[in-house]
């Protein structure tokens, strides 16, 4: 049968979110309906709420999310109800061009829920990143839900979902950070300081940390940067070269999204060096580059989508050295919220307050 439960809506462009009453049908071939424990607030939610991803309102937002499987429908064999599971937006189809060359973390045809989640009078809701997971129940494509082990907080590792995922992985996948390497991250929020953390991770010798907020370099330096800097006081570029013997460093990942900020992320490494875009552009930005220096400079300008992640591979692992005490994703945590209190936390957000605000059900 299908249920009643509160949920989080964005009805128009700028408006203020309210939670409403929504109905999560039952779980249909191949999907999933998951109890939500926790479930962070993403700058992706605030993107949908000011209409800067698309027009399909009302969207029913929240994706990095855990929770617990309540059902599932016919010809689901990797989730089964109990199963404690983070919630990906990477749910790989095995068909298309990019995994039949063996690359499904770049699958191009990841899917989502087929039946629809609605509102009381029957409107179809768009769900965040095809997840919708500010609501008490969610349903999923069964290929969404990635089981790890249930030990782990819900708050923390529901994070892996989306922006400390793709931090931690821009380091460790897309820019193959290694042992030994110097790397610099500009912009040192949630993503960022996962970039920071991953660094770490894959035993970076030196890790610059920038950004124009003293507190976000504070929160850098105690997940692991060697050095930092405020580009609001002097040229980042100037101080990542002068940090690494004059040369800039191996990998440079630009968490921020902005054209002054790819730039300096160009010129800050070193020949043959890796820059990874990760934060999100806006259509209008531009780029100008000499194209002499693109060739002179060598190495590899590259994206990364959601920390080229392949969650089945990577949630589990990372839950693991969680575990162990070897990745902080407590730290990400800066507060719990209520489902109610998702308006005031994108405001906190704005005020760059915060890494993570997590609504805990
Ligand atoms: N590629 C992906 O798959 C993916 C996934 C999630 C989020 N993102 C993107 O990553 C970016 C960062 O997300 P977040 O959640 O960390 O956001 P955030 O707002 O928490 O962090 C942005 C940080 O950049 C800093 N900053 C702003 N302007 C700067 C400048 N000129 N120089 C240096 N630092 C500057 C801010 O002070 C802040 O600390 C966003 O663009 C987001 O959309 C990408
Ligand atoms: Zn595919
Ligand atoms: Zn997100």
């Amino acid at each position: 049968m299908a249920q009643q439960v509160r949920g989080v809506i964005a009805r128009a462009k700028g408006e203020p979110v309210r939670i409403e009453t929504i109905t999560v049908p039952d779980p249909g071939p191949g999907e999933a309906v998951v109890k939500v424990q926790a479930c962070g607030v993403c700058h992706t939610d605030l993107h949908y709420r000011e209409g800067g991803i698309n027009d399909d309102f009302p969207f029913l937002l929240g994706h990095e999310a855990a929770g617990v499987v309540e059902s599932v429908g016919e010809g689901v064999t990797e989730v089964a109800p109990g199963d404690f599971v983070i919630l990906n937006w990477r749910a790989v189809c095995g068909q298309c061009r990019a995994c039949k060359r063996g690359r499904p973390q770049y699958c191009f045809a990841t899917h989502n829920a087929k039946q629809k989640m609605t509102l009381a009078d029957g409107t179809e809701l768009a769900p965040a990143l095809g997840i919708g997971a500010f609501a008490e129940k969610t349903l999923v494509a069964a290929g969404q839900c990635t089981k790890v082990d249930p030990a782990a907080s819900p708050a923390a590792a529901g994070l892996l979902g989306c922006g400390v995922m793709a931090g931690l992985g821009a380091a460790i996948n897309t820019g193959g950070v290694g042992r030994g390497d110097s790397v610099a991250v500009i912009g040192c929020g949630g993503v960022g300081n996962a970039a920071v953390v991953g660094a770490r991770l894959a035993g970076a010798a030196k890790i610059i940390a920038v950004d124009i907020d003293d507190s976000k370099l504070e929160t850098a330096r105690g997940l692991g940067a060697t050095d930092t800097v405020n580009s609001r006081s002097g040229d980042p570029v100037e101080a990542i070269r002068e940090l690494t013997g004059g040369f800039g460093a191996d990998v440079v990942i630009e968490a921020v999204g902005r054209p002054e900020t790819y730039e300096q992320a160009f010129y800050a490494r070193d020949l043959a060096g890796t820059v990874v875009l990760v934060g999100v552009p806006t259509p209008e930005m531009r780029i100008d580059l000499p194209l002499l220096d693109v060739f002179g400079r060598g190495g590899a300008l590259k994206s990364s989508w959601y920390g080229d992640c392949l969650p089945s591979r990577d949630f589990p692992m990372l839950i693991d050295l969680y575990r162990q005490g070897r990745l902080d994703l407590d730290a990400f945590v800066t507060e719990t919220i209520a489902l109610d209190e998702v308006e005031k936390a994108f405001e906190r957000m704005h005020h760059g307050d915060v890494l993570r605000s997590v609504v805990v059900f």
